[in-house]
């Protein structure tokens, strides 16, 4: 029996991990943040790879049989090889699942004009991993996508609600809205970014639906374990959380406790 682990390169995955702990309280959790090492956004298919990868064997060394990759860049750059060539070999018996998915499957819901913009990190963009899903889940539909490489060190560095913030936002709106005017659903592809919601509402024009990934990825979880009572059997249910981070354990809960509204208390983890 072990947790669920909630991996992200820093503090954006606590948006995943808040969403999931609401709706599925009962279950243990063990929250890590590579938080020296982030962001991931700018970082090298490769590289991710390896981190993610680390992250993913000390979520299973603290015994976690099943780990979600709250983070959009480690889901593009680093699921798919997890999945298809360390599991089968490395750890049969555990899984590894990712936001990007879930993600893509609402947007059929949600878009009455089939053009959906995404906003997200450099790698989640120049990866093509929401233009193939969603072409693949709902083919004929537009995809259009900006990097904003400014706003995960907006939040990282605690400036996602001060005034610095305001133009950087408003920069990376704009230049999605101009490349297709038919958009009229925006996908949050970055778990960092439910953190800057309030200065993305200032500069979203009317009419435009935001999907946050939280509340998508919640459900999809709760009805993959609905269907996998095999996995859902090997969880434990002493409705705790555990959180880890490779930084320096006060800054983590000034930050975290700060997003979550809660006090959270971090212990240091190695990530090699
Ligand atoms: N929270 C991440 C994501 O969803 C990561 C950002 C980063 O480290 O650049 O993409």
């Amino acid at each position: 029996m072990g947790a669920i682990g909630v991996f992200d390169s820093g503090y954006g995955g606590l948006t995943i991990l808040d969403s999931i702990r609401s709706r599925m309280p009962q279950y243990d959790y063990i929250y890590l943040g590579d938080n020296a090492r982030a962001p991931y956004g700018t970082r090298s298919f490769d590289i991710v790879y390896e981190f993610t990868l680390q992250a993913v064997k000390k979520l299973f060394s603290l015994g976690c049989p099943l780990v979600i990759l709250g983070c959009n860049t480690a889901s593009a750059k680093a699921l798919r090889t997890i999945q298809q060539q360390y599991l089968p070999t490395n750890a049969p018996d555990r899984r590894v699942l990712g936001v990007i998915r879930p993600t893509a499957e609402v947007v059929g819901q949600i878009s009455n004009t089939h053009h959906i913009g995404v906003l997200a990190t450099e790698g989640t963009i120049k990866s093509n991993s929401y233009t193939l899903e969603i072409e693949k889940l709902h083919p004929g539909y537009t995809v259009i996508g900006q990097a904003c490489p400014m706003w995960v060190p907006l939040v990282e560095n605690n400036e996602f609600d001060k005034p610095g913030a305001d133009y950087f936002v408003k920069d990376s709106i704009e230049k999605l809205l101009s490349q297709d005017p038919l958009i009229d659903t925006i996908i949050l592809g970055c778990t960092h970014y439910p953190l800057l919601l309030g200065k993305i509402k200032q500069y979203l024009p009317q009419g435009i639906t935001l999907i946050p990934q939280g509340q998508y990825i919640a459900s999809s979880l709760e009805d993959y374990l609905h269907r996998h009572t095999e996995m859902r059997l090997r969880l434990s249910c002493g409705g705790t959380c555990k959180y880890y981070t490779s930084e320096s354990p006060d800054k983590f809960h000034a930050s975290a406790s700060l997003f979550l509204k809660s006090d959270i208390i971090a212990e240091r983890i190695c990530m090699v």
